[in-house]
This record gives structure tokens, sequence and C-alpha cells, in this order.
């Protein structure tokens, strides 16, 4: 399914499930429809209040499939799947099912680790710092670090998605109405970047 998006990975804690919440919200703040599929079965379900994106509970087996039914029913919409994580197994069917594989991981040497063996797993799944510092002594230490662990996948990594507090509030039952500017700016530029992988328009000036 090229229009679902899955983002996945072994470890817990990297941003999977936030990443794929400013992902969905970016979507709707370019115009495009989405659904936020929550798969993770240590998570509840979040109200559709307040927000730019549709959210479904894919936690059963069979509600994931209907979803999937209704996704391909809907070609001009996106699915954004937060995998949940420390699932190998369901990591690999979400992989294989969807057209684009995103792996979140922070600036530190056990989650470069992890997801240099993900990306070994997932040849065509891309890596996504995650919660990356936005203080500048700091994003050159994590430059550093990226040199050092990850060179050889630079190629294969998504531009950063920084650290904002925000982000947050869109994993609360219900989205205040106003988000911060800075939530908005990096959910767009997250989107902005999925967009253009998988060659599909947006309207760049909605807000
Ligand atoms: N870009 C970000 N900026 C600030 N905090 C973040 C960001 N992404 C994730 N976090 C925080 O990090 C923690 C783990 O993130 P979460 O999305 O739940 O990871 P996972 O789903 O991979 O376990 C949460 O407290 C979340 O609020
Ligand atoms: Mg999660």
């Amino acid at each position: 399914m090229q229009q679902l998006i899955s983002v996945i990975g072994s470890k817990g804690g990297t941003g999977k499930t936030s990443i794929s919440h400013m992902l969905c919200h970016g979507l709707g703040l370019l115009g495009r429809h989405s659904i936020s599929i929550l798969t993770d079965v240590d998570r509840d379900p979040l109200s559709r209040s307040g927000r730019h994106y549709v959210t479904l509970d894919g936690r059963s087996p069979e509600k994931l499939e209907k979803i999937l039914e209704k996704l391909n029913s809907i070609p001009d919409w996106l699915g954004v799947i937060d995998g949940g994580g420390s699932r190998p197994d369901f990591d690999r069917y979400l992989y294989e099912l969807g057209g684009l594989a995103l792996l979140p991981f922070r600036d530190s040497h056990e989650d470069m680790r992890t997801v240099r063996r993900d990306l070994e797993r997932f040849p065509n799944a891309f890596g996504i710092p995650s919660q990356w510092p936005t203080n500048s002594w700091q994003q050159m230490a994590a430059e550093r670090t990226l040199d050092e662990v990850m060179q050889s996948y630079r190629p294969r990594l998504f531009d950063p998605v920084y650290a904002v507090s925000a982000s947050k509030l869109l994993l609360q039952a219900e989205v205040p109405s106003n988000l911060p500017g800075i939530l908005n700016n990096v959910s767009r530029g997250l989107a902005k970047q999925v967009l253009d992988r998988l060659s599909l328009p947006y309207s760049p000036d909605s807000d």
C-alpha cells in the first residue's frame, strides 16, 4: 500500500508515537488527509477532537484489517501507523505492507546501534533522527556521533525532527485549538519530506 507509512523500530522511547502524530498533523497543515492508526496495545486511543487528522484504533488484527480496507478505498488519503516497538515480527509485517517505513532514533549510541540493525533488516526503510537537539553545541556533538556511528547510512536518513516540548500536546486525549508555531513548523517539515519521498503533491500555503 503506497499510501501507508509505517513508523517502526525495535526500541521503545525513540519517538515513534510522537513522530506518527506530528506527521499526520503536518500533513493536515499541508492540505492532505490522513489517518493516524494506533497498533500499540500499551496505548489508549486518542480522540479526533481538535486534530487535522483522523485517529483510529487498529490494536486488534480485525480492526487493523478494516482500517486498511477503508484506506484502500480512499486512495488520496494517507495512513500513518504507530508501530509500537519491540515486536520484530509485527514490524516486518508493517514494513512489507507500507509504501514507506520510518525508523526513529535519538542522539545516543544505543539508539544508533539499534537503528543500524533495523536499517539492515529493512533495506528500504529510512532512519529519522528524533528529539534532535536544538542547541547548536549539542547539535554539533550529535552530528559527530552520527559521523562515528551512522556514516555509511547517511543517504538513508531523513532530516532531523527537533525536540519540541509541545509535541506532547498531540498525544493528549484532546488537542488544544491553538498549537505553538514551532510544533506546526517541525510537523510541516517532516510531512514535506515524506510527501517528497512518496512523490506526492501538497499545497505549501495552507495552514
Ligand atoms: N520531537 C520531540 N520533542 C520532544 N519530546 C519528544 C519528541 N518526540 C518524542 N518525545 C518525547 O519522548 C518520549 C518518548 O516518545 P514516544 O513518541 O512515546 O516514543 P515511542 O513511541 O517510540 O516509545 C515521550 O515522552 C515524548 O513526549
Ligand atoms: Mg509509542
